[in-house]
C-alpha cells in the first residue's frame, strides 16, 4: 500500500565510529569481559556520581542478582505493577519470592504509589517499580514509603536511562538501580544491562553472582564462595555501549523533539488518550497511545495490521503480566487490576527512534487517521 520504506516502531542508531571500535575488539585477540566492559563500567558509574556500576548480559539478569544482593527468597514478598514486561515479574519467582502485584495509576501507567502501603504484610522486603515508557516513578514518595517501612527498593529502570526525577537522573541516587541495554533501548549493546549499586562490597558479591561466584586471589589462586551463574557481557557489546553512551543526552534529545511533535500532530477527536505530557522527566522511551477499543469496529491487532499495510510497524508493550497462564496458575485472575489491565488490552507502541525525521511522525499521524477514522463507531 505504502511507496515509503518501512518504518519500524523502533530502530538502534549504531554509528560508524562505534562499528570500527567492534571490529578492534574483534581483532585484538580479546572479545569477552575485558578492558572495554572495565572502561564502560568507569564511564557509567563517572555519570551517576561515582556509584558502583556492574554490568550483565541482560537487565533481568541484573533485576535478578539484585533481588540475591537483597537476600530476597522463599517466603519473601516484592511488591511490583503487572503492568510491565514478563521479566519484572518472573525474576521474583526465580528467586523463589512471592510477587505482590499493585495496580497501576491511570495517569502515570506506572505503579499506584497510593495503594503500595495497604499491600505491605510482614514477608514484603522490597518494591520493584517500574519506570514504564521512561517515565519514573514518583522518587520522593517511593523512598519515603520504602524507609517507613524498611524495605529495599530495586529500580527497574530498564527503560528509562537517562530520565530524570527532581533534577537528578536515575541511577544517580536511590538503592539498587537496574537498567537495560537490550535493541529497543535508549542506548544499547545489542543485548545487556547493568545494575547501579551502594557499596563496594554489593558491588564484590554482584561480580561474584554474574560469574560462576569465582573469587580470585592476588597469588593466583581461586576460589568459590556463593553459587554463581553466567552473565557477564562481552567486550564486543561494551564497545557499543561506549559508542552509544556519547550520544545518549542527544538521542533523548531527539526523542523529546519527536515526541512534541507527535502531540501536536496527533488527531484528538480520534478518541485516543495520549500518554503523559512529561517533558522534564521521561526519556521518551516509547509514544504510547491507548486504542478507543471500545468505539471501534477493528481489534487492536486489526489495527496493528492495517498500519503494517501502510507501512508502519507498531508494538506492544505490555499486556498485564498476571494473566498470563504462569501467574494465573499462581492464582492471579483477571479483574483483579484493572487499570492494568485497561491499559494493556488497548496500548500501542507507536514509532519513535532518534534517526526519524519530523515528516515520520507526521506519517504515523496521518496513518492512525487513516486506519482509525472509518473504524469509528
Ligand atoms: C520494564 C522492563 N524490565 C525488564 C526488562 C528486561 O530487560 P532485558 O531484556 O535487558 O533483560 C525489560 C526489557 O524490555 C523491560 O522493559
Amino acid at each position: 500500500m505504502s511507496t515509503l520504506p518501512f518504518l519500524p516502531f523502533t530502530r538502534p542508531s549504531i554509528d560508524e565510529e562505534t562499528i570500527a571500535a567492534v571490529g578492534e575488539v574483534l581483532r585484538s585477540g580479546w572479545i569477552t569481559t575485558g578492558p572495554r566492559c572495565r572502561e564502560l563500567e568507569a564511564a557509567l558509574s563517572a555519570r551517576y556520581g561515582g556509584r558502583p556500576v556492574r554490568l550483565v548480559n541482560s537487565a533481568t539478569a541484573a533485576l535478578e542478582m539484585a533481588l540475591q544482593l537483597c537476600g530476597i527468597g522463599p517466603g519473601d514478598e516484592v511488591i511490583t505493577c503487572p503492568l510491565s514486561w514478563v521479566a519484572t515479574g518472573n525474576v521474583i519467582l526465580q528467586v523463589g519470592a512471592t510477587p505482590v502485584f499493585v495496580d497501576a495509576d491511570p495517569a502515570t501507567r506506572n505503579i499506584d504509589l497510593g495503594a503500595v502501603e495497604a499491600a505491605i504484610t510482614r514477608h514484603t522486603r522490597a518494591i520493584m517499580p517500574v519506570d514504564l515508557a521512561g517515565l519514573p516513578v514518583d522518587r520522593d514518595l517511593l523512598y519515603r514509603i520504602a524507609s517507613q517501612h524498611g524495605l529495599r527498593v530495586i529500580e527497574d529502570a530498564a527503560q528509562s536511562m537517562g530520565a530524570h526525577w527532581a533534577g537528578r537522573e536515575i541511577g544517580s541516587f536511590g538503592d539498587l538501580v537496574s537498567i537495560s541495554f537490550h535493541a529497543n533501548k535508549n542506548m544499547t549493546t545489542t543485548e545487556g544491562g547493568c545494575l547501579v549499586m551502594n557499596t563496594d562490597a554489593e558491588a564484590a558479591l554482584f561480580e561474584k553472582l554474574r560469574l560462576q561466584g569465582v573469587v580470585r586471589h592476588a597469588d593466583g589462586t581461586m576460589d568459590v564462595d556463593v553459587l554463581g551463574g553466567k552473565s557477564n557481557l562481552t567486550d564486543v557489546a561494551a564497545a557499543i555501549g561506549l559508542g552509544q553512551l556519547k550520544r545518549l543526552d542527544a538521542f533523548n534529545a531527539r526523542r523529546h523533539s519527536l515526541a512534541r511533535r507527535y502531540f501536536e500532530r496527533f488527531d484528538r477527536s480520534l478518541g485516543c488518550e495520549l500518554p503523559p505530557a512529561d517533558f522534564t522527566h521521561s526519556n521518551w522511551h516509547m509514544f504510547q497511545p491507548l486504542l478507543p477499543l471500545d468505539r471501534m469496529s477493528i481489534t487492536r491487532g486489526g489495527f496493528i495490521d492495517a498500519m503494517k499495510a501502510r507501512g508502519i510497524g507498531v508494538g506492544v508493550h505490555y499486556p498485564a503480566m498476571h494473566r498470563f497462564k504462569l501467574f494465573r496458575d499462581l492464582g492471579f485472575r483477571d479483574g483483579q487490576f484493572p487499570v492494568a489491565e485497561r491499559i494493556g488490552d488497548r496500548i500501542v507502541t507507536l514509532p519513535l527512534f532518534p534517526a526519524m525525521e519530523d515528516s515520520d511522525v507526521d506519517r504515523v499521524c496521518d496513518a492512525v487517521r487513516a486506519v482509525l477514522e472509518p473504524a469509528l463507531r
